[in-house]
């Protein structure tokens, strides 16, 4: 479970953070010209237990930071950056050495930068003993990735633009059981990262300002969805707002198209099961992959017809949770 330490007088040398990635039911995409990923748009996600990143942060001597991470240099760049960035907010002196990892495919459209930047946002603070409030964590995990500001919470969590935006818990996972399963349709890293892909929508494709203007009724409906754990009207809402994204994002110039023909294969067959009675809904980010929702008595069955279908390389079967753990010093 989250503890938050407060050693008054030690500074530590080394700590252990694991946290989720999550997934959003209602989607961020576009952003406020400020800058620091302040989001054009409310979101509203899951929390995914299993899907976790653990990043050690130890303090060195030295004169730059190292980084122990199996991804592209442009991943391992935004770490650096965002390190820099908390030192001079925070006026730390002195360098980490940082090793990250990834339970689940990285840069594939699962939200590994929800789920890296959550950990060393909470990492930062754990180690210097800043003691930071979770409203200030989410503000600093947003400027390493903007989804990552509801990593900082497990459960339901949403996001709503401000001043310096940040996100706050809707309600526990416990209060309704869930489960998420995710067919990966591919394991090749996106084609378009999410931060040009938006920059892209926004500029070039027609749809964008009627994804800006419909977007407070989908986050009303799908937050009253939520707490009255309305499952139909929650597929009804997370499934029309998934949709409406991707219908911006294909009607950019040049088109970007995240999905194969596997991402299609498991949206007609979530449909099929919702035909015959079986309660599920779909959403895809920007990547291939597919998330399945479903009340967690039916994951077995639903995670059984999704594996078997054409392109669909593995499933992962996870449920909504997600907390931030802090597992060791
Ligand atoms: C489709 O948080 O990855 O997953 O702020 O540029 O790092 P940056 O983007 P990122 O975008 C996530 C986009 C999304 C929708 C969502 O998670 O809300």
């Amino acid at each position: 479970m989250w503890r938050l330490c407060y050693h008054p007088v030690m500074t530590k040398t080394r700590v252990t953070v694991s946290a989720a990635a999550n997934i959003a039911l209602i989607k961020y995409w576009g952003k406020l010209e400020k800058g620091l990923n302040q989001p054009a748009t409310a979101s509203l996600s899951i929390g995914l237990e299993d899907l976790r990143t653990t990043t050690i942060i130890e303090r060195i001597e030295g004169q730059s930071d190292v980084i122990d991470f199996n991804a592209p240099e442009t991943a391992r760049q935004r770490i650096l950056d965002f390190l820099d960035l908390l030192r001079k907010q925070y006026e730390v002196q002195g360098h980490f050495h940082i090793t990250t990892e990834n339970n689940f495919p990285t840069g594939t459209g699962l939200a590994s930068s929800a789920s890296g930047f959550a950990a060393l946002a909470i990492g930062f603070s754990e180690i210097l003993n800043l003691n930071l409030s979770r409203q200030v964590l989410s503000q600093l995990a947003r400027i390493g990735s903007g989804s990552a500001a509801r990593s900082v919470f497990g459960g339901f969590v949403e996001i709503i633009p401000a001043d310096d935006a940040f996100a706050s818990r809707i309600m526990p996972a416990e209060d309704w059981p869930l489960a998420v399963i995710v067919a990966i349709a591919s394991d090749g890293t996106k084609t378009v990262g999410s931060s040009e892909a938006m920059k892209h929508t926004a500029a070039t494709s027609p749809y964008y300002r009627e994804w800006l203007r419909s977007h407070v009724q989908d986050m009303d409906d799908a937050r009253l969805a939520i707490v009255d754990r309305d499952f139909e009207k929650l597929a009804d809402v997370a499934e029309h707002n998934c949709l409406k994204m991707h219908g911006a994002i294909i009607t950019t110039r040049p088109p970007i198209l995240y999905w194969l023909p596997a991402t299609l294969a498991v949206m007609h067959e979530v449909r099929q099961l919702r035909e015959s009675g079986t309660p599920a809904f779909f959403t895809i980010d920007a990547g291939a992959q597919v998330k399945v929702i479903c009340p967690a008595e039916h994951a077995k069955s639903i995670n059984a017809r999704i594996s078997e279908l054409p392109g669909i390389l593995r499933t992962i079967e996870t449920r909504v949770g997600g907390e931030p753990e802090i597992t060791a010093s």
